[in-house]
This record gives C-alpha cells, sequence and structure tokens, in this order.
C-alpha cells in the first residue's frame, strides 16, 4: 500500500529521496512482491509485481510511472506466473545473485524466471531505465541482458522490432492471450527479411496483415507516415540488424505501438496518453479496412476502397475466374489478356500510382540500381513481371534509387487515394495500347475529346460570369 501511494504522489512531488525509490536490484537487495522499481532520474516506468484485473495469478513487469491506468508494456514471466494474487504472495522475490542471474522466486524459493548472463558479472545490478528498458550489467558497464531484447506485446520508443544479426535475436510482438492473461496469444508480430523486408501479423497460422517493405520513408501498406511530425520512424538493413523502431522528439508526449487481440482477430494499435482526459487515445490502427485483409483481389488484383466493388485487375488482366469475380469474390485474382513476349523485345510497362507494393517476400533487390537500370534489369528478365524504385525520396518528386522486381503473380496490391508508390507492370505490346495505329486513334479521339472539353468550359465559364455579374450587379445594387 506504502509503495503505491509513493509511486502516485512521487511525480508531484519530484522527491524520489523521500519514498526510497530505488532503479535497481542487486545481490542482497532484492525486490519483494510489495515494493517497486522506479526508473531514474525522471520516473517514467515502474518495475513490480502485478496481477492484472480477473486473473488469480502474479506476473513481475513494467508499467508507466506517470500515466494514472496502469498500462503494462512488459512481462518477465509471461509463461510461469505465480500462483495466487499479489496479495497471497508476500514472500515473492526478484533478485540478483552475486554473479549476475536474475530471478524471480515464490515465498518458497521456487524460482519461476530467471535468465544467467554468458560469463559471471562483478557487482551486478539490474536497473530500470527511464526508457522501459529493464537491464542487467556488470560494474564494467557492458549490458549482459535487456528486456528490449524480449518484446511482450507492446515496442516503446526507441525499442527494435526486427532482427539483430549480431545477437541472433528475432525480436516480436506477441499479443496477451487476453487482459486478465499475459500469456503468449496467438498474435505475433515479426519482420521477416527475405526479398525486400516486411512487417507482418499472424494470427495463427492465419496471415492478417502486411506493412508492405519500407520505400526509403516509410512502409509502402503504411502511408500516413510522414504526417506525424513528432515521431521519426526508422528502418535499419544492413549487416547487423533489420529493424524497425520509432523515436518520439517531444518528452512530453507518452506513445506505444501495442499488438492486441479483437475478437477473432489480431490488432496493431498506435495509443498516445492524453493527460487531460486521463485515457489513451488511438492514434492509428491496422488492419484498416476491408483492403488491409491480405490479398482479398488475389494475384494480379487491385484492391481499391473507394470503388465498388473493391477490386479490379490490373490494366491488362482479366479476371481468372470470372463466376467468382462477378459474385465479388476475388481471391483467385486475374490474369493477363495476352502473354508476355519477351524474346522480341516489344514488352512494355504500364504505371499503377499510389500503390501498396505487392508482396516482396520473393522480391529481387538491388539497392544500387537507379530507377532507369532497374527498367531494363526487368526488361531482360523474361520471368520479370514489375518493378519499383526501392528507395523513394522523401519529397517524392525525383524518381528515387534502388531496385525492387516481382517475377509471377503481383499479390496483395492496393491503391490509396493519395498516399503509396509507383509500380510499373509489364505488359504484352498488344495491352499497352502503344501500336502505332492505335496510338494515331488515341490521339484523335484525344484531341476531339479536348476540344469539345473546352468548348464545353469556356460555355459554363461564360454562363457562370454572366449570373455572378447580374448577381453581383443587383447586390450593389441593395446596398447602396
Ligand atoms: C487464488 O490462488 C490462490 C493460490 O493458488 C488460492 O489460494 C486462492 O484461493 C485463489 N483465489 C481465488 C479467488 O481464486
Ligand atoms: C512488505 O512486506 C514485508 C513482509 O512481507 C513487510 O515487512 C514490509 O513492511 C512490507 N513493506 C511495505 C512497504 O509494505
Ligand atoms: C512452492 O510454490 C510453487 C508455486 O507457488 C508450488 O508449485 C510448489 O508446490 C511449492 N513447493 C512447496 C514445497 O511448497
Ligand atoms: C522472426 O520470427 C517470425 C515469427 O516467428 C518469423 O516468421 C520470421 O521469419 C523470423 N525472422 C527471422 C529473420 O528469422
Ligand atoms: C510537446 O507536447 C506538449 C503536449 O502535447 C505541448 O504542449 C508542447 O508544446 C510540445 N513541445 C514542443 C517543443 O513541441
Ligand atoms: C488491448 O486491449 C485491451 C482492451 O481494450 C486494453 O486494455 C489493452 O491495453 C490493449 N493492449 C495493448 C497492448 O494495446
Ligand atoms: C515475335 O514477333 C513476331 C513478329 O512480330 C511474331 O510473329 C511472333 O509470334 C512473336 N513471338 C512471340 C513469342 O509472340
Ligand atoms: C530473373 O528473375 C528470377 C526470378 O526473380 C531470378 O531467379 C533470376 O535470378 C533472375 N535472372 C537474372 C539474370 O537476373
Ligand atoms: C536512399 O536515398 C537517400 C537519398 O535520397 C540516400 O541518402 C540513402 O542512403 C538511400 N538509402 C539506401 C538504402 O540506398
Amino acid at each position: 500500500m506504502a509503495s503505491f501511494a509513493c509511486y502516485l504522489v512521487l511525480p508531484l512531488l519530484l522527491a524520489s529521496t523521500a519514498c526510497h525509490a530505488r532503479d535497481a536490484v542487486t545481490p542482497g537487495r532484492p525486490l519483494a512482491a510489495n515494493q517497486t522499481l522506479l526508473s531514474a532520474p525522471d520516473g517514467k516506468f515502474v518495475l513490480g509485481f502485478f496481477t492484472p484485473p480477473g486473473a488469480n495469478s502474479t506476473y513481475v513487469g513494467v508499467w508507466y510511472g506517470k500515466v494514472s491506468v496502469r498500462t503494462v508494456v512488459w512481462v518477465a514471466n509471461r509463461e510461469r506466473p505465480i500462483p495466487g494474487g499479489v496479495a497471497d504472495n508476500h514472500g515473492a522475490t526478484l533478485s540478483v545473485s552475486a554473479t549476475g542471474t536474475l530471478a524471480i522466486a515464490t515465498a518458497n524459493s521456487t524460482v519461476v524466471w530467471s535468465v544467467k548472463p554468458a560469463a559471471a558479472l562483478a557487482s551486478p545490478a539490474a536497473r530500470i531505465l527511464d526508457s522501459g528498458n529493464l537491464v542487467l550489467a556488470g560494474a564494467g558497464g557492458g549490458v549482459a541482458w535487456e528486456g528490449f531484447d524480449y518484446p511482450t506485446d507492446t515496442l516503446l520508443p526507441d525499442m527494435k522490432l526486427g532482427v539483430d544479426l549480431v545477437k541472433g535475436r528475432n525480436r516480436t510482438l506477441t499479443a496477451w492471450k487476453s487482459p486478465s492473461d499475459p500469456s503468449p496469444g496467438p498474435v505475433v508480430m515479426a519482420m521477416v527479411t527475405s526479398g525486400d523486408p516486411q512487417v507482418f501479423i499472424w494470427n495463427g497460422d492465419d496471415l492478417v496483415w502486411r506493412s508492405g517493405p519500407w520505400d526509403g520513408v516509410q512502409f509502402t501498406g503504411v502511408p500516413d507516415t510522414v504526417t506525424y511530425s513528432d515521431f521519426t520512424f526508422s528502418f535499419i538493413n544492413n549487416a547487423q540488424e533489420v529493424t524497425y523502431s520509432f523515436h518520439v522528439h517531444n518528452e512530453s508526449i507518452i506513445s506505444r505501438l501495442g499488438l492486441n487481440t479483437t475478437g477473432n482477430n489480431g490488432v496493431l494499435q498506435r495509443s498516445t496518453w492524453v493527460e487531460a482526459a486521463g485515457t489513451w487515445n488511438l492514434y492509428w490502427y491496422a488492419p484498416k479496412d476491408q483492403c488491409d485483409a491480405v490479398s482479398p483481389c488475389g494475384p494480379n488484383g487491385v484492391c481499391d476502397t473507394n470503388n465498388m466493388p473493391v477490386c479490379s485487375c490490373l490494366r491488362g488482366f482479366v479476371p481468372r475466374s470470372p463466376a467468382a469475380w462477378a459474385l465479388r469474390d476475388g481471391r483467385d485474382g486475374c490474369v493477363r489478356a495476352t502473354p508476355l513476349d519477351c524474346r522480341n523485345g516489344t514488352d512494355g510497362f504500364v504505371t499503377l500510382r499510389h500503390a501498396k507494393v505487392p508482396d516482396t517476400v520473393r522480391s529481387l533487390v538491388d539497392m544500387s540500381l537507379s530507377l532507369e537500370q532497374c527498367r531494363q534489369a526487368c526488361l531482360r528478365n523474361c520471368s520479370c513481371t514489375a518493378y519499383a524504385s526501392g528507395n523513394v525520396s522523401a519529397d517524392r518528386r525525383a524518381d528515387g534509387s534502388g531496385c525492387v522486381m516481382w517475377s509471377a503473380g503481383l499479390t496483395d496490391l492496393r491503391v490509396y487515394p493519395d498516399f503509396g508508390q509507383e509500380l510499373f507492370v509489364r505488359l504484352a505490346a498488344a495491352d499497352l495500347g502503344i501500336t502505332s495505329k492505335s496510338k494515331k486513334k488515341h490521339v484523335i479521339v484525344a484531341v476531339v475529346a479536348s476540344v469539345c472539353a473546352l468548348a464545353f468550359l469556356l460555355a459554363i465559364a461564360g454562363v457562370f460570369f454572366w449570373t455572378r455579374g447580374k448577381k453581383k450587379a443587383r447586390k450593389t445594387g441593395s446596398i447602396q
């Protein structure tokens, strides 16, 4: 009770010494179930024993120090709780041994969870940092183990999702089974590095969401990222790591990315704490709409929520199963109206604008190529069906650099009203409509159409200005 009161008043008093708050567990100074650690220097995170609402088990976890609704962001022993609530477990402890083994034990000294450093540490301490990271280190200062390498269901600012090739860690998020059960549920989010890396969410074996690859600025399937000016999103893809993280510039903004189970599905939510309202505000979430369901329009189909029906075929393609397609079941996708004609070198490309590019798990990536070199490489390879820039410029005015090439079907393709990338889809000459005869015809049609349109616009403008002039005259008249 006392420690709970401490944790409530501490941010107000800003007097950590008054409550004897500490931020570390050291040999001979374990943490008891009725105590907490408070991160230094700002008390942003608390580490302690907790029992989720509706549960009768005890866990060691990390929650916010300055958020009045207890929000657990990390759990140590999620797979092996201590039976009974915190009140039943006064004697449980979190301790560090003289050599640096960090362990959670019950009152009768049964160890339910532990981490042992690769080598014994001198003067070890387990410390909760203001980032929310629980760090085990020795006197030398080198980090022997850290909680950020073992995420639970929440990505905090500066915490990395993805693969650390040096440590051999694959940092994934796994949703709680339910709000009263932190144990790993079926909903998982992870970075898949094959082809062009992407983030996926699964619910058991079912694919729930695909981020699309990083296009240099954002994930192609998270198109509104650039509008969040208080955040920086970063993606690192090199020999040491393939990771995603976000950084919040404004110290007073509390934001987290959490993976959850809703009804029958998985959902990724970015929430931001609104102090005035005392609630978490939902900032962004995915999957969001019908087109975020994985490949609702099948291979070579394009999903567009602004169309009814949402599925259409790429230009130059026709539905594979017209009967199913007519019933708005797009999953079979589309096939080419005309086969490619690679050897003759007459194939060309059509541009699909504002696209979330297709699944890149089996794409070829060459970041050293320019977009024009990419086009030529695609034309040279008879199995290449589309290409796109791998690294668009931040202002999207230039072409960008880097090359992503697809072969076979283009799956899980959607378009946005405004965001997204340009995708260049390979077509046979017959489907490009660029034979000289049809080109001429198009030009004539276009010229006739523009002349008609211009005449029509002029007529409308004439009528508009005429009536406006009259109205204005009338209005002016009435004022005088
Ligand atoms: C909670 O668990 C403890 C220990 O397992 C048990 O003694 C107690 O009866 C349980 N309480 C409830 C409400 O189930
Ligand atoms: C915590 O529990 C121990 C015994 O279980 C008790 O001696 C101590 O006073 C308690 N501390 C607080 C802060 O409640
Ligand atoms: C010690 O506690 C654990 C978990 O609370 C329980 O499973 C085990 O039976 C207990 N052992 C003894 C000897 O009481
Ligand atoms: C990381 O884990 C996920 C989920 O288990 C898996 O699909 C993915 O391929 C893994 N990534 C790497 C690089 O091992
Ligand atoms: C940080 O965010 C707070 C609350 O949203 C706002 O009042 C403040 O002006 C921001 N500070 C900066 C430097 O943007
Ligand atoms: C999951 O949803 C529950 C209920 O809405 C909420 O209490 C919890 O904070 C959510 N978890 C995450 C990681 O956002
Ligand atoms: C290549 O072009 C020639 C002449 O235009 C045509 O007869 C031939 O069928 C084309 N080859 C293929 C594989 O379509
Ligand atoms: C052509 O593309 C296929 C499929 O992506 C790939 O396996 C093959 O290596 C490529 N060939 C060349 C010469 O790039
Ligand atoms: C992407 O392009 C920018 C310049 O627009 C460049 O600074 C950056 O290194 C490129 N990234 C990769 C992975 O090639």
